[in-house]
């Protein structure tokens, strides 16, 4: 599906603040088991962040690429942030990173599709390169998922944990980048997992502090289900609409929502266990940071021409698949 020129990822970088929550922690706090935990979803710790907004993390991993890539912020054009969990309502977060990291010729905007933000993301940030339009867009992908969890909650609060991961998207001459995506969306799912205050139909007052609606809430077995099935069948379609085969495949990439999750996925779609990225142990499920964190994670391993299949699915529900070349060694 190519727009004219290839849009490549040329540099990565993440970010996890130092404040550990461990399973034994989460056992002081609700009725739940570290083996409970472990065994329901592979998770053994995750990350909060104290004391500090959203825009913390995304600017500590924006610098964090900046340093590994030796970028001159003052080039990056534009600046995405995919949240859920926006330092406001009203004033984008990302205008305030761009502006924090020395961006000061970009503009910057948020992207909300939840769990799916970065990889709806990917396909804005390759979109705008691919075009002509901008050279350098930063893609940042960003939750402090601890500031909308109730740890009351067994059934939410072992999953979630704060993070950040950053991309950079230019142009490729080499025919390697961003390749194809397969994307979907079903607004029925919002009645299965959502935060139903704070917005314009259920504004924020004493009511909806007082029941809890400012908390994720989720109907896990639903969201585990259409998770599974969705991300394996958009993996499937874009395969086969590019002529590839599992084996074809030399990394995937999923959305880390829960080991069950990632292991069900990977098996319906074929792809070899070895060649499926997880760091789901150590992060949980940090929504749009996920797939980014990931990148950061393993770019040692990710060769110059490699195929890389990513899918997430998340609140909306937001959901798919997208396939790039990566397109430089470490
Ligand atoms: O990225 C998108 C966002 N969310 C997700 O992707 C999450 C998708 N869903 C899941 O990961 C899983 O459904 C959960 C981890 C949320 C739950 O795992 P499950 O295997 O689906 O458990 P369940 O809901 O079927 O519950 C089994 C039992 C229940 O007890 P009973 O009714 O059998 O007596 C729950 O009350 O486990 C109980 N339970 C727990 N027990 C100990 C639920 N949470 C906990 C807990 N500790 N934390």
């Amino acid at each position: 599906m190519s727009l004219g020129q290839n849009a490549a990822i040329t540099a990565v970088g993440a970010y996890v603040p130092d404040e550990v929550l461990s399973n034994a922690d989460l056992e002081q706090m609700v009725d739940t088991s570290d083996d409970w935990i472990r065994s329901r979803t592979g998770i053994s710790e995750r990350r909060i962040l104290k004391d500090h907004p959203t825009s913390f993390l995304a600017i500590k991993a924006a610098q964090n690429l900046i340093e590994r890539s030796a970028i001159d912020p003052k080039t990056i054009d534009l600046v995405i942030v995919s949240t859920a969990t926006p330092d406001m309502m009203i004033a984008a977060t990302a205008a305030y990173v761009a502006s924090e990291i020395g961006a000061t010729q970009a503009f910057g905007y948020d992207l909300q599709a939840a769990c799916s933000g970065f990889l709806y993301g990917m396909s804005t940030a390759s979109a705008y390169v691919s075009s002509g339009r901008y050279k350098r867009v930063l893609l940042i992908g960003a939750d402090k998922m601890s500031s909308i969890i109730d740890y009351k909650d067994r059934t939410t609060c072992i999953i979630f944990g704060d993070g950040a991961g950053a991309a950079l998207f230019e142009p490729n001459d080499e025919g390697l980048g961003f390749m194809d995506e397969h994307f979907r969306s079903d607004g029925v799912g919002r009645q299965h997992l959502h935060v139903k205050a704070g917005g314009s139909m259920m504004p924020a007052s004493q009511e909806t502090t007082q029941n809890g609606h400012h908390y994720l809430r989720q109907d896990g077995k639903t969201v585990f289900k259409l998770a599974v099935s969705n991300m394996s069948d958009a993996a499937i379609n874009l395969m086969d609409k590019n002529n590839l085969t599992a084996n074809d495949i030399d990394f995937f990439v999923p959305h880390q929502a829960n080991q069950r999750i990632i292991d069900a996925t990977a098996q319906r779609t074929g792809v070899d266990p070895e060649k499926v990225l997880s760091n789901i142990v150590k992060y949980g499920n940090t929504t749009a940071a996920t797939l980014p964190l990931i990148l950061s994670d393993f770019e040692h391993r990710f060769k110059k021409g490699d195929n890389v299949m990513f899918a997430a699915f998340g609140g909306g529900f937001t959901w798919g698949a997208a396939w790039l070349k990566w397109a430089y060694n470490t």
